[in-house]
């Protein structure tokens, strides 16, 4: 079956030796850096209040574990192929090797899923951080143009930000806002309103990440360390200064009891697991650098398990800190760790307040920029082998980046980011990245059975455990997340077959026999 041709894992190795028109330029650090950037971001600073508030409670901090180790199971794959077939294709040019073109072809088309719509997604919420922060200072963004086509605004003075815990500025109007903002005596009619046209901020950072991703791996990753160091710096201060001012009582009942549809008890702290696992997405996009690794067999398997380390553990001790901080009850809100500053009262949350804001401003550049740099290498491998038209993997004379894809994700993501709401986008990306992480986890045991002699710089350790146990969290991670959210991912897949068959089928450089020495190997022989 020529779908299920794969290209051989010898082939795809001497490739990523030979293709030296990409600059090799990071190291351990700038690649642990680059995870770090990647994965902390929207997750933290946003979605484990509500989760706790909504799902879990105290118990989010079981979450994290779980939704930690469906990710430990997952990088340790990664990290096997990573290191072994260092190209900047990632879980495409993995599934190509193992699985057959076809599943290449939807993984490839999966990960804009991640990579893209994740940069879009962010961006929408650095938005919303940054005109918060400048309307603070005074300087105030028509409202217009800061939010999605069509979105009702309604204005937020800093006194009734305060009073319902919300950012200052203008927020979306839904019915609960409305119901808040009436209990605590305002007449939202006394407000000022507004329609939005187009979210500028966020179009503007995926402008300005563009054009840096552009210029160089080496400017970018540089970047990205100043801007990882400041998002650190400010959730160690969040920790160091939140653990004098516990108050255990906050975390009983740790597991408080079900109240039905999912929220509380066992099958709530599940629930939360599946959405807070978006908070870890991004350690796999240090795989798309491998291209641009000085020593990928050494150098990949660190960032990836490193950074993903370190998130973890940061994580968990910033829900345990979180929700001792404050009642997991007041957490519902767009700036949830924001809360639990004010609760250490005036003298420190006056300072520490608009830090929190600098921190999380920070963390979602970092998680635009390095998921910015994830997509276009995607496409580059595509183009490569043809699934995609040439112009993809064009690379730029001086730069040495592949700038045409990345101008062209730059456009697109632009696109999305000024006119769609974050929600709409945020559960695609979960159940894309899942997806991809089962689509590994299944093709590291399919290379170990087809090509057992290959040299494999790191071995996932415990592989027919790790392996199958990753599949397993990740589809039930998968099974927690709406339906609409299936129907989309359907729809979307659907969008990939149609192009798949009518120009990546009939461009496949292996169909053509154009690739490697050995012009790729049939499924069926094995
Ligand atoms: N993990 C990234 C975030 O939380 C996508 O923003």
């Amino acid at each position: 079956m020529k779908l299920f041709r794969r290209k051989h894992a010898a082939d795809l190795q001497a490739e990523a030796k030979d293709d030296t028109r990409l600059k090799r330029a990071l190291g351990p650090v700038n690649l642990t850096a680059l995870g770090i950037g990647a994965i902390i971001g929207a997750g933290i600073f946003v979605l484990t209040g509500q989760a706790a508030a909504q799902y879990a409670g105290p118990a989010i901090v079981i979450s994290f574990v779980l939704a930690g180790l469906a990710c430990a199971f997952a990088g340790l794959c990664y990290a096997e192929f990573a290191a072994m077939i260092p190209m900047s294709g990632s879980a495409y040019t993995y599934a190509y090797a193992t699985l057959g073109e076809f599943v290449a072809w939807i993984i490839g088309w999966d990960l804009i899923l991640e990579y893209l719509f994740a940069a879009s997604t962010v961006a929408v919420g650095w938005s919303g951080y940054v005109v918060s922060l400048l309307y603070d200072l005074h300087i105030h963004i028509p409202p217009e143009w800061s939010a999605a086509y069509g979105t009702h605004l309604i204005e937020m003075p800093a006194s009734l930000a305060a009073a319902i815990k919300m950012k200052t500025g203008w927020a979306a109007i839904n019915p609960e806002l409305l119901k808040q903002i009436q209990a605590v005596g305002t007449d939202p009619s006394t407000l000022g309103h507004a329609t939005a046209v187009f979210n500028l901020p966020a179009a503007l950072i995926i402008v300005a990440m563009t054009a840096l991703l552009v210029v160089g791996i080496k400017e970018s990753a540089t970047f990205n360390n100043v801007i990882v160091a400041v998002k650190l710096l400010v959730i160690f201060a969040f920790i160091g200064i939140g653990i004098a001012y516990l108050h255990p009582a906050n975390w009983h009942p740790f597991v408080p009891a079900s109240t039905g549809g999912g929220h509380f008890g066992w099958t709530g702290v599940l629930r939360a697991a599946g959405v807070i696992f978006f908070a870890y997405i991004g350690f796999d996009s240090v795989s798309t650098a491998a291209q641009e690794a000085k020593n990928p067999g050494r150098d990949m398997p660190i960032g990836i398990l490193v950074s993903l380390a370190v998130c973890t553990v940061i994580y968990i001790v910033v829900a345990l800190v979180l929700t001792g901080l404050v009642s997991y009850t007041q957490l519902n809100v767009p700036a949830p760790i924001a809360v639990a500053v004010d609760s250490l009262g005036p003298q420190i949350s006056s300072w520490m307040g608009p830090v929190i804001k600098i921190g999380a401003i920070a963390g979602l550049s970092s998680v635009i920029l390095v998921m910015m740099l994830g997509q276009p290498r995607i496409f580059y491998s595509m183009s490569r082998d043809g699934l995609l038209p040439k112009i993809f993997s064009s690379v730029h004379p001086k730069f040495r980046t592949p700038w045409v894809a990345q101008i062209l994700t730059g456009i697109i993501a632009m696109i999305f980011a000024g006119l769609c709401p974050i929600g709409l986008l945020g559960e695609l990306v979960s159940i894309g990245t899942l997806l991809a992480f089962a689509i590994v986890c299944a093709g590291v045991l399919a290379l170990r059975k087809l090509h057992p002699e290959l040299h494999r710089p790191f071995r996932t350790p415990l592989v027919w455990l790790v392996a199958p146990l990753g599949i397993l969290f990740c589809v039930g991670l998968m099974v927690f997340l709406p339906l609409d959210t299936w129907l989309r991912l359907i729809v979307w897949m659907v969008i990939g077959l149609v192009i798949y068959f009518t120009y990546g089928h009939r461009h496949s450089k292996l169909h053509h026999g154009l690739t490697g020495k050995s012009g790729g190997e049939a499924a069926k022989d094995h």
